[in-house]
């Protein structure tokens, strides 16, 4: 049998015996089942497996249709997505919620182009919503397939250095049929037995084919990413409370970073450690102490210094409460879509338990 057939019809049949039961899979047939899809697809780009499933479940108990997530509330979705990150993901998934049902009689598209016309949904979402959603033959070419191909087929280097290569090879090895199967079957050999460190090829259906494996070769390929430097970043915030236990709390832009989600009043965040200087302060008020805490909140490409100053608001009772500034009390702070910066600030302070 030839390599690449060898590849998807092994894939494929271990998949049958040894895949997982997990909530986006259940009900294929179900009028449901590809807006299930696109969810899952969504919550797994940057986020493993075991942490999704929770989440998942809760998402579609709240919002089981495409229509009831199209007219939810934006701050309801970040809300429920809170502690998976990449918060981005959670505002296009309701804006391609939106379109769908606008444009598409609230079906999810089955094209390409209609699939990739959507936020957030690009090369890999819509080859593997259609795979997996509608069983159509298109591929899903994520890390854990990337790496599968790499070792199988012995593409020495980096990842990044054989993109093209590995995408050809992708699309040689999808079957004619099965694609369903097929792209989660590569994808869960990936997380399965071809994974990153510690592999399991005395388990896998691929090795006596598997050029990796044959030349003992497995731990070599893929080489490691190259690093990128992190932004080094620097913030003050500042930390208001007033009367029964009330925190001022900020929306953050729209567009930056966080967006939308709200936060303690924060300077921007900048290269140099701003000076402290009351006219940054939100809120009026002779005095503010800064606090013994410091914080480095790590992002995929920024670790953000934050450092934070404390002033007792009572006296500025009646300032500021419209869209931007809320005095949320800090027993109802569950109920916002709180970053997770402030909320671990307000942790370490003891004024919540997270
Ligand atoms: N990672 C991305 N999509 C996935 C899926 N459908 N099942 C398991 N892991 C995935």
């Amino acid at each position: 049998m030839k390599k690449d057939q060898f590849f998807s019809e092994n894939l494929i049949s271990w998949y049958k015996q040894n895949k997982r039961t997990l909530p986006w899979r259940k009900n294929v047939n179900d009028e449901n089942y590809p807006y299930k899809v696109m969810v899952s697809e969504f919550m797994l780009q940057q986020t493993g497996v075991s942490t999704v499933i929770p989440y998942f479940e809760n998402f579609i108990n709240r919002w089981p249709t495409i229509q009831s997530l199209a007219s939810a509330r934006e701050e309801d979705i970040l809300l429920a997505w809170q502690g998976l990150g990449y918060y981005r993901r959670a505002r296009n998934l309701l804006k391609s919620a939106k379109q769908i049902c606008n444009q598409y009689d609230s079906k999810v598209p089955k094209s390409l182009e209609e699939l990739q016309s959507l936020p957030g949904i690009g090369v890999y979402a819509s080859g593997a919503i259609r795979s997996i959603a509608f069983d159509k033959k298109a591929v899903a070419v994520d890390g854990n397939v990337k790496r599968v191909l790499a070792r199988y087929y012995g593409f020495s280097g980096r990842l990044d250095q054989n993109e093209k290569l590995i995408n050809e090879q992708a699309i040689k090895c999808c079957p004619d049929k099965s694609n369903r199967q097929y792209t989660q079957a590569v994808m869960e050999h990936g997380a399965l037995v071809c994974t990153p460190k510690v592999t399991k090829c005395g388990a896998c259906v691929l090795s006596s084919k598997c050029y990796s494996y044959k030349n003992k070769i497995v731990d070599q390929i893929p080489e490691p990413k190259l690093k990128t430097k992190k932004q080094k970043l620097n913030c003050i915030s500042f930390l208001s409370l007033r009367g029964d236990r009330e925190v001022l709390l900020k929306k953050r832009p729209k567009n930056a970073i966080l967006g939308n989600q709200w936060e303690l009043p924060s300077t921007n965040w900048s290269k140099t450690k701003h000076k402290f200087d009351k006219n940054l302060c939100p809120v009026p008020s002779k005095l503010w102490n800064k606090l013994d805490v410091n914080f480095t909140h790590k992002f995929s490409h920024i670790d953000l210094s934050c450092s934070v100053y404390f002033s007792d608001a009572d006296s500025s009772k009646k300032l500021i409460s419209n869209d931007e500034y809320k005095w949320v009390n800090l027993r109802d702070i569950s109920n916002y879509p709180v970053t997770t910066m402030s909320l671990k600030t307000l942790n370490e302070l003891n004024l919540i338990q997270i």
